[in-house]
């Protein structure tokens, strides 16, 4: 229960910048759940936002705390706020534990600031797998062999009866079985160039701070920092 804590406290923290009449994209998972409820808390109370549901879990949470739920277009967003498996001191994550990381990833890509909330558990010197992508069944063998040649084996998820899992948009989920990766910029590179792969978990200077929740119910802000030139 101290994690959910640490969890319930960075997401609600989040609520701070949210602005009446803001765009808003609403991430998924545990963590980004707890920013969900806080919106749907604000809206009773008279906050006017529109939402982006970053997969269907979260729209149907959003419908039922009655945050209203629009389309992405064009217009973009104000802010995204989200969860992650890991984040480094770049503020570089690994996303998709919840199979959401291609929804997601367009969300946070639209918003002119993307928030990020977490525990400290969530914190790492160093990315490592698994490192979800979600990817088209059609080539699915092809692609899963183009996968293994980037340094890990890929596996399709299971989602039981001897289907495999699929995302909100329909494709097959799976994840790489990485030790540390080294080189977290080259490995996005080449997941990105393999015709099959539609999107993969690794996020990279994205994330514009990250909310770190502890137990006693505090936050703490990370900021990325510009490279030096
Ligand atoms: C969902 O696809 C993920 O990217 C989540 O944001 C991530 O797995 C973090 O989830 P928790 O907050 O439940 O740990």
């Amino acid at each position: 229960m101290t994690a959910e804590r640490s969890k319930e406290a960075a997401g609600r923290a989040a609520l701070a910048l949210v602005e009446d009449g803001m765009r808003v994209g609403l991430g998924t998972g545990s963590t980004a759940r707890w920013f969900t409820q806080a919106v749907g808390e604000a809206v009773r109370g008279g906050l006017r936002v529109r939402a982006v549901a970053s997969s269907d879990r979260t729209a149907a949470l959003a419908r039922e705390l009655g945050i209203p739920i629009v389309e992405l277009d064009a217009e973009g967003l104000d802010l995204a706020v989200d969860g992650a498996d890991l984040v480094d001191p770049a503020l570089r994550l690994v996303k998709g534990g919840g199979g959401a990381q291609v929804r997601e990833k367009v969300v946070a890509a639209a918003a002119r600031r993307f928030v990020v909330v977490a525990d400290e558990s969530k914190l790492v010197p160093r990315l490592r797998g698994p490192v979800p992508v979600e990817i088209l069944a059609f080539g699915s063998g092809a692609t899963l062999a183009a996968l293994g040649r980037c340094g890990a084996a890929f596996r399709v998820r299971s989602g039981g009866a001897g289907r495999p899992l699929t995302s909100d948009s329909g494709n097959l989920l799976g994840d790489g079985w990485f030790g540390v990766i080294e080189d977290p910029e080259d490995l996005a590179r080449r997941l990105d160039a393999i015709p099959g792969v539609i999107g993969h978990g690794l996020f990279l200077g994205m994330a514009d701070l990250v909310l770190v929740g502890d137990e006693a119910g505090g936050v703490r802000e990370l900021r990325r920092r510009e490279p030096v030139e």
